[in-house]
């Protein structure tokens, strides 16, 4: 099998005036559209053409930018832990014929305050991923949007829904712990952390609780798989939504 290499395709911080100002290249118009994609989604063209053809990242990134809410949408992961733990997702990725896919891997606990970037962390890494070529199925949902629409409703299968989100190769659990809980609420995460410690399934969860509160707020079960199946990231400083500048 092939060695695993680190993915070189980098999402950049939008760097617009060095985009813009850069030389004109001797490029075909499909090259000239494809760089212009990527610079529109933050990925420095010259990095990208330094590593494969990313015509497939290009265009799975494309797709997820109708899924990711429009706020997250240039979000770049840029803490250390959190790039940390894309490479080694990313690097695990089994091969298959459109690129390596998402395999079993750790899954991380990114945990602060409101307003320090928990969403913007997850979405970025996220973006990563499709940056380097994973061919990634993933799904994103709050708490409180889970708890909506897993509600038992007549003529609607979710169960479906659940063993979706449960199965999914990637999961983007956002805000647990926010939503207010219930006997039922506390068994639904059960059953949805529960089947993805079972099978080892990458998730990214954000949650505003400090530790000490989250046995209290999702049961000890939850709590107990989540501090084997997570690596803890803190994200601290003051709430971003208030104080733009930082
Ligand atoms: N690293 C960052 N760079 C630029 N903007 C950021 C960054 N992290 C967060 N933001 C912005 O700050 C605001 C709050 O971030 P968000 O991820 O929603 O916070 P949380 O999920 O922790 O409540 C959003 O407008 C988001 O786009
Ligand atoms: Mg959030």
């Amino acid at each position: 099998m092939d060695k695993p290499r680190r993915c070189r395709r980098r999402l950049w911080r939008p760097a617009l005036t060095a985009t813009l100002t850069r030389e004109p290249q001797q490029v075909g118009p499909i090259a000239a559209r494809l760089n212009d994609i990527l610079a529109r989604r933050g990925i420095d063209p010259a990095a990208a053409a330094a590593g494969e053809p990313p015509a497939a990242s290009v265009t799975a990134l494309e797709l997820a930018d109708t899924r990711i809410p429009a706020r997250y949408r240039r979000a770049l992961a840029d803490h250390p832990q959190i790039t940390a733990w894309a490479d080694e997702i990313a690097r695990a990725g089994r091969p298959g014929p459109g690129g390596p896919g998402i395999a079993e891997g750790p899954s991380l606990l990114i945990a602060g305050p409101t307003g320090t970037g928990k969403t913007h962390q997850a979405y970025g890494a996220i973006r990563t991923l499709l940056a380097c070529g994973v061919r990634l199925r993933w799904e994103a949902i709050t708490t409180a949007d889970l708890h909506a629409r897993l509600r038992p409703r007549a003529g609607h299968d979710t169960e479906r829904d659940l063993q979706t989100l449960a199965r999914s190769p990637l999961l983007l659990l956002d805000d647990l712990g926010a939503a207010r809980t219930s006997e039922w609420t506390e068994e639904l995460t059960y059953r949805l952390v529960n089947h993805r410690y079972e099978h080892m399934l990458p998730t990214l969860i954000t949650t505003n609780l400090p530790t000490a509160e989250l046995r209290s707020a999702l049961g000890d079960r939850v709590a107990s798989r989540l501090a084997e199946m997570t690596e803890r990231v803190i994200l601290d400083g003051p709430d971003r939504r208030r104080h733009r500048s930082t």
